[in-house]
């Protein structure tokens, strides 16, 4: 079986961490997610003097997917020099969405390193809408 080649996904998440604005920790991260319709949406870190308020790559992607119209994402690709995994926030974020979702965390100024899992892997027995029902 063919593995996937996540090269476009990775070389946008790459491109969105330039965007990342990260004036106090000087960490810049970009994410890249493939929606169901093979686009891809990306977001970059958003810091602020008030440190909390900071939003990661991550969910800036989604929430920038889902005000387009996208719910439903197959894989999303993190770039950050050195890789780096998604925050607890992020994972509980992208597990909203399925825990089929391929993550794929790469080190922007190399990207063949890179570390794949499935978003269920990275946060298993998440808290779910099920609770809520
Ligand atoms: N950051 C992300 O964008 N994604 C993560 O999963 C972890 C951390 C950002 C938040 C903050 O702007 C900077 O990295 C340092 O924590």
């Amino acid at each position: 079986m063919p593995t996937e080649n996540f090269d476009e996904l990775v070389s946008a998440a790459i491109s969105a961490r330039k965007l990342s604005y990260s004036p106090y920790s000087k960490f810049q991260v970009g994410a890249a997610l493939l929606t169901a319709d093979k686009t891809i949406v990306t977001g970059c870190n958003v810091e602020n003097a008030s440190y909390s308020l900071a939003i990661c790559a991550e969910r800036t992607a989604i929430c920038n997917a889902v005000s387009n119209g996208q719910q439903e994402f197959s894989a999303i690709a993190i770039a950050a020099v050195p890789l780096a995994t998604p925050c607890g926030a992020c994972r509980q974020f992208i597990a909203e969405f399925g825990a089929d979702i391929k993550i794929i965390c790469v080190n922007a100024d190399d990207p063949t390193e890179q570390k794949i899992w499935s978003s269920g892997d990275l946060l298993p027995e998440n808290f779910s809408g099920d609770s809520l029902k």
